[in-house]
């Protein structure tokens, strides 16, 4: 068959190992999954009820202008309805973008490591990848921007960043929007908007508002804790929006997961206690890192990558043996380094005693 050439050794995303497999293969009967940022405390109350008492017509197709979800999005957002592009998680939407407007001869631009998605489609549509070390954990705008040509199409920022959950600095972020040229797309992904504290941010939509080149990235997939759900958005000027729209599949959203996200989105209670539970876990690790003298990154997310001084892909395995699986560095272009979900406060407890079993068993602190 005549396959695109790029597709030549391309893998396929690899998840982190199922809970059901590290059961069987370890014989264990209780597992803890800190490997994909989802939120430990699972979605809000209202939509477990939601679910235990829903009637549908499953033979139906779903609205495939979300107009319900669009609305209550639109409004809790402060925008317009058509600003609005709905995807199968932001995953969707990387896609999108992708096909709409890379190819090949043209090239985009993204930081490393970054998520992984970026990179991955872009290789499937053919495009140039121009990929820039971070600095510290963050992004190098500077060196990002001198990397722009007259054939970048897309530039990808990711803040908070994964796998280092660091975030774009404000001021730093404004020079580079203003610099980048129009023509060129900057897709902000901030699929874990909902956690971040630092006071000097500030709500990302201003720039789309000045700028007709920005599409901020969001998901419900983290802190409204819908993963399973699959519901992402992408926020631009209508106009941006418009063109992107028809590589949309048309029923991209089942209708269960619309209905679900727009109760999700109504329960801000539940996602301030979330925050705040996040907060408390990310003192747990940053203290451990701490007491023990290992670099953790000033994460703003929901994970946390710290350092191990230790093979990671050893560290992944041994904690997977105690009923833990989280992310080995190595995996992620962060060797020496695991990437942690932060999880409720008892299962941060539990797993820094088991972290700190197997790295005093490898003689980490001797
Ligand atoms: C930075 C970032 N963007 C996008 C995604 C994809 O999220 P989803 O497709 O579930 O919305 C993830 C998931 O881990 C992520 O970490």
């Amino acid at each position: 068959m005549k396959w695109k050439a790029q597709l030549n050794g391309m893998k396929p995303y690899q998840p982190g190992r199922s809970v059901d497999d590290v059961k069987k293969m370890f014989g264990l009967t209780e597992i803890v999954k800190l490997a994909s940022n989802e939120n430990p405390f699972g979605a809000s109350p209202k939509v477990h009820k939601f679910i235990e008492q829903l009637s549908i017509n499953h033979a139906i197709y779903p609205d495939g202008y979300a107009s319900g979800l669009r609305q209550a999005l639109a409004e809790s957002v402060g925008i317009e309805e058509n600003q609005l592009l709905f995807g199968n998680g932001s995953d969707e939407i990387i896609s999108i973008i992708s096909r709409a407007l890379l190819q090949p001869g043209v090239n985009t631009v993204m930081a490393t490591p970054s998520f992984s998605q970026y990179r991955h489609n872009a290789l499937i549509e053919g495009a140039e990848v121009r990929e820039i070390p971070l600095i510290n954990g963050s992004h190098d705008l500077q060196e990002m921007h001198s990397q722009i040509d007259e054939n970048t199409a897309v530039v990808w920022l990711c803040s908070p960043n994964n796998p280092t959950g660091t975030l774009i600095e404000q001021k730093q972020l404004d020079e580079f929007i203003q610099k980048v040229p129009q023509e060129v797309l900057i897709v902000l992904d901030e699929a874990y908007f909902e956690y971040i504290n630092d006071p000097s941010y500030k709500n990302s939509i201003d720039f789309i508002k000045k700028h007709g080149n920005v599409l901020v990235m969001r998901t419900f997939s983290k802190a409204y804790g819908l993963a399973g759900f699959r519901v992402g958005y992408a926020i631009g000027q209508k106009d941006l929006i418009c063109r992107l729209d028809p590589v949309r599949a048309p029923f991209n959203n089942t209708v269960i997961s619309q209905d679900v996200a727009k109760v999700a989105l109504q329960d801000t209670v539940f996602l301030e206690q979330c925050r705040e539970k996040n907060e408390i876990g990310k003192k747990q690790f940053n203290d451990f890192a701490t007491d023990n003298r290992l670099h953790i990154y000033p994460t703003q997310g929901n994970f946390v990558l710290l350092e191990v001084k230790v093979d990671s892909d050893y560290v992944f395995e041994e904690l997977m043996k105690k009923g833990y699986i989280i992310r080995s560095g190595n995996a992620l272009g962060t060797p020496g380094y695991i990437r942690v979900t932060i999880g409720t406060q008892s299962q941060n407890e539990d797993f820094l005693h088991k972290l700190s079993d197997v790295l005093n068993h490898a003689g980490v602190f001797a």
